[in-house]
């Protein structure tokens, strides 16, 4: 938009569920963006803001205008709107894109309680992860890019039950009644906001195993906005045309159930897409450079860059399945866009015709 081009500072927005993947994705994303990532040094020891010499993350819970006994009290969830103050949002972020430092407030996630602010100094790009980077029409147009982590209900609760109930010692009850208490908001809150992302990451259960019950095997697609300025969304093979390619093979091992990539296009909430889908997991990460070949417009800055990232962060969720390899293909192609829009700035000060 307009004023997205008029900014300083590069906005980017990641939504999703929590417990979906975002701060997995913050750190594929600050990885490639270079610059490192760390908590405000001699802050609030339970920021939740990470500062590099690149980007900032902040995370957008800092804006609950009810603390957790607030919400309970009034039986709102974190995930309602009138727990949440987007007019202090869209100022805030406003002001960091305009090039000036603010006083964000910090929701402490240990006590559930709101703690004194922490200065924000604007970077060059600005991540505002969290529920609802999308809700609000006006921080919505702050956005240069907006990325939206849809994880399907199957696999959400593949993904608790593992995390809850593995290392939380939750019920499978307990677990199942939380997800469902959330739903309501969710839909009517949450969801709705990947109608405006300009890049979707869909994570499914497998297709390559009969009703799979593990949810282990994921199907995940990145869906791609056409026509977005500074973004040309990756291909497989040749652009605009349709594709199902398995890669298994004598320069690939796959064990069951194999993989199976698929490219193509198509409408998705009225916007023209194009979608590369990857279905299955990698045996060796270190044979992902035989894929990385067969995709083009990756935004990489040398050959194989991709697969460095995945193999560098092999220790993360979703390493071996399209997760982590599309998480790390929208963070190049979020350093490319951030990188053309300086470069237009950069010429618009010094071209001489423009003074
Ligand atoms: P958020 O920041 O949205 O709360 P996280 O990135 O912290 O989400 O992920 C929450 C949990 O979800 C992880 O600890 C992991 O158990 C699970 N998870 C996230 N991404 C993946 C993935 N790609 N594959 C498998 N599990 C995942
Ligand atoms: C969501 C929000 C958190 C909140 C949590 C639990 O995950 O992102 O900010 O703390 O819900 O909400 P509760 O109201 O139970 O504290």
């Amino acid at each position: 938009s307009a004023a997205a081009a008029a900014g300083k500072t590069v906005v980017i927005g990641l939504a999703a569920d929590s417990g979906c993947g975002k701060s997995t994705f913050v750190r594929r994303l600050t990885s490639v963006l270079g610059g490192g990532a760390e908590p405000p040094s001699g802050g609030n020891p339970d920021s939740n803001t990470l500062v590099g010499s690149t980007a900032t993350v902040i995370c957008l819970d800092d804006y609950h205008s009810l603390d957790r006994a607030a919400r309970k009290a009034r039986g709102l969830t974190a995930l309602d709107p009138r727990a949440n103050d987007f007019d202090l949002m869209y100022e805030q972020v406003r002001a960091i894109k305009e090039g000036r430092a603010v006083d964000k407030p910090v929701y402490n996630h240990v006590t559930g309680l709101l703690d004194p602010p922490e200065r924000i100094a604007p970077p060059k790009i600005l991540v505002i992860e969290g529920l609802h980077p999308m809700y609000d029409e006006r921080v919505r147009d702050l956005l240069d890019f907006s990325i939206y982590l849809d994880i399907s209900e199957e696999v959400k609760f593949a993904w608790k039950i593992q995390r809850d109930m593995a290392e939380r010692g939750h019920s499978l009850e307990s677990i199942k009644a939380s997800i469902d208490a959330r739903k309501p908001d969710f839909d009517a809150y949450i969801d709705p906001q990947k109608q405006y992302a300009d890049a979707v990451i869909e994570v499914l259960p497998t297709q390559l195993i009969p009703n799979d019950e593990e949810g282990k095997v994921l199907r995940v697609r990145l869906i791609m906005k056409e026509g977005v300025r500074h973004f040309a969304p990756v291909y497989l093979f040749d652009e605009g045309s349709v594709v199902t390619w398995i890669p298994c093979g004598r320069k690939l091992s796959c064990s069951y159930p194999g993989i199976k990539f698929a490219y193509g296009f198509g409408t998705y909430f009225g916007h023209e897409v194009s979608v590369l889908e990857m279905d299955g997991q990698f045996d060796k990460l270190d044979e992902l450079i035989y894929v990385e070949t067969h995709l083009s417009n990756l935004s990489t800055k040398f050959y194989g860059e991709v697969a460095q990232q995945m193999l560098k962060h092999a220790d993360l969720p979703g390493s071996s399945n399209g997760t982590g390899l599309f998480q790390t293909i929208v963070g190049l192609k979020v350093r490319d866009l951030y990188e053309q829009i300086a470069a237009e700035r950069a010429d618009v000060t010094t071209d001489p015709l423009r003074v």
